[in-house]
C-alpha cells in the first residue's frame, strides 16, 4: 500500500498540445490522434509560432514547420525560426527538435544545434535539428 501511494505522487500528468496557424490542419491533426487512439491525451490550440507563451519548465517542442521551397515563403520562415529562437533562449530547460529544409536554419534559430541529423521526410532532404534543454529539478 505504501509502494502505491509513492507511485501515485510520482506520477505527473501529461500536459500534450498541438498547434497550428491552420484550424483546418488541427481538424486533420486531431483526428488523427483520435484514430491512434491518442484523442484524450491532447488539446490543441489555434496560434501562430510568434504567440507561443510558455509557463513550465523541461519541456519540449517537436515541429514540422514549414520549410519556406515556395518562392516568397524563405523571409516568412525565417522570420518564424527566429521569433522560435528568441523565445526559446528565455526557456533553456526545454528541448527543441525541429524538421526542417532550411539550411540556414541554425542562423535564423540563433543558436547551434546540440545534435543536427541528415533524413528524408519523402523525397526531400531535411535535416533534424536537436536542441537538448537543461533540465531543472522540480518539486
Ligand atoms: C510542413 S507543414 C506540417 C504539417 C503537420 N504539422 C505535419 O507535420 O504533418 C507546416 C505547418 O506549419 C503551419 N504554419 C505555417 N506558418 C505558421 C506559423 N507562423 N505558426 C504556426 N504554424 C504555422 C502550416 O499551417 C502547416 O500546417
Amino acid at each position: 500500500m505504501k509502494r502505491q501511494k509513492t507511485w501515485q505522487t510520482m506520477i505527473k500528468k501529461l500536459d500534450i498540445t498541438g498547434s497550428d496557424i491552420d484550424h483546418k490542419m488541427i481538424e486533420i491533426a486531431k483526428d488523427n490522434a483520435i484514430e491512434a487512439g491518442l484523442g484524450d491525451l491532447v488539446s490543441w490550440k489555434q496560434m501562430q509560432v510568434s504567440d507561443l507563451f510558455i509557463r513550465s519548465n523541461n519541456g519540449y517542442i517537436i515541429s514540422n514547420p514549414p520549410y519556406g521551397q515556395r518562392i516568397g515563403d524563405k523571409d516568412m520562415v525565417a522570420e518564424m525560426y527566429s521569433d522560435l529562437g528568441n523565445i526559446m533562449k528565455n526557456h533553456p530547460s526545454w528541448s527543441v527538435y525541429i524538421i526542417t529544409a532550411f539550411e540556414a536554419f541554425e542562423k535564423e534559430y540563433g543558436q547551434k544545434a546540440t545534435k543536427k541529423r541528415k533524413l528524408f521526410n519523402g523525397f526531400i532532404q531535411t535535416n533534424y535539428f536537436q536542441y537538448f534543454g537543461q533540465k531543472v529539478r522540480e518539486e
